[in-house]
């Protein structure tokens, strides 16, 4: 099959098409021949070396794909060969065949194609997970989310419109503050223009929020700390400037703050598996209705996986960045 290799890691030109043997599913997994494969920050990591994929993962970017069942292994009862499905995958994704579990794979939803679907795993897998598990985000309160128009970010506001929240954003330019009103923030700030910290303050009459959703870190925690209100929750799902620094912890006890935060990728199978269906139950239906939809921002072939890359890192996408890993 055709992959991409990025041999020992570097900067996106690493990244070459290459030839290889399929993998084969283990018991419990299936083998998905991939039409297309996203996108997520993540791969950025793992290519530049900074994030290296667990012992018993592909060492093939790719962490969300969408294809058709090529074959079934041992137990495999829930899908049948042929069918469309998006999948979480396990690493392997930038490639024409990829496993991933059989229960941590979900319907294509009605109405999407091959690849809008590519384009959901990693996301919603992760915004569920770290807002409404560890997050306990609730219908009536109110979200900050940092880096709103980001593939994560947009999940988060149409979760928080799906879940009837109040969601603020930080973003980085005004079309990208625009944006993320159309897809439901009720606030956007631009963080180069304004403080965010000030802004949440003036906007919510000193009250502040009850989650916030960082991928910044160090940089934010004073602010982010400042504004939570009572029995607020900060859940970290990056530190793209940093996770080390000093603050004043002492709001966390005086406004009984939890700070908490999660990486997908490390998660137990059966952890995935317990996302994969509360997703299937809350999530898909929405989906199939049209009333939640992902934003692709662009699509590259397979082959030009490394134009994709500098895209993301320029971080003048709004939403997803997909491959087409069949023509
Ligand atoms: N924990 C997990 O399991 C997990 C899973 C997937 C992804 N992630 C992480 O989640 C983040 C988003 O992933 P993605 O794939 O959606 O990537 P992405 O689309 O490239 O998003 C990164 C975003 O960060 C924003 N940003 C950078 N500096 C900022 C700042 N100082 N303040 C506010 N926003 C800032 C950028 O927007 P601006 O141009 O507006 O700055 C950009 O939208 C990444 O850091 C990724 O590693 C974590």
């Amino acid at each position: 099959m055709k992959y991409i290799a990025h041999g020992s890691g570097g900067d996106a030109d690493c990244m070459t098409l290459a030839d290889g043997p399929a993998p084969t599913p283990g018991p419990g997994q299936i083998l998905i021949e991939v039409v297309c494969a996203g996108v997520n920050r993540p791969d950025v990591l793992q290519r530049s070396g900074r994030y290296p994929p667990p012992a018993d993962a592909s060492p093939v970017l790719g962490l969300e794909v969408a294809g058709r069942v090529a074959a079934l292994g041992a137990g495999v009862t829930e899908w049948k060969v042929g069918a469309g499905v998006t999948a979480l995958a396990p690493g392997g994704g930038y490639a024409e065949y990829c496993v991933a579990a059989a229960s941590h794979a979900l319907p294509i939803p009605a109405g999407m194609d091959f690849a809008m679907a590519a384009a959901l795993p990693e996301t919603w897998f992760t915004v569920w997970a770290n807002l409404v598990d560890l997050g306990r985000l609730a219908p009536g309160e109110r979200l900050l989310v940092h880096g709103g128009s980001s593939g994560i970010g947009l999940v988060a506001i149409q979760l928080a419109k799906h879940l009837g929240v109040e969601c603020f954003v930080t973003v980085g330019n005004e079309e990208k503050a625009a944006f993320c009103l159309g897809a439901g923030a009720a606030h956007a700030i631009n963080y180069r223009t304004a403080d965010f910290a000030e802004e949440v303050k003036r906007i919510t009459e000193g009250t502040g929020v009850d989650v916030i959703l960082d991928m910044v870190g160090a940089p934010y925690l004073q602010r982010n700390l400042a504004s939570l209100r009572r029995d607020g929750r900060l859940v970290y799902v990056a530190f793209l400037e940093g996770s080390k620094g000093e603050a004043d912890l002492m709001p966390v006890m005086l406004k009984r703050l939890t700070i908490t935060g999660s990486t997908m990728r490390p998660r137990t199978q059966a952890e995935k598996t317990e996302i994969r269906d509360a997703l299937a139950m809350n999530i898909w239906p929405a989906l199939a209705r049209g009333e939640l939809l992902p934003h692709l921002f662009a699509r590259f072939p397979l082959a030009r996986a490394a134009e994709a890359h500098r895209l993301m890192e320029s971080s003048r996408h709004i939403g997803k960045i997909v491959l087409d890993v069949q023509p």
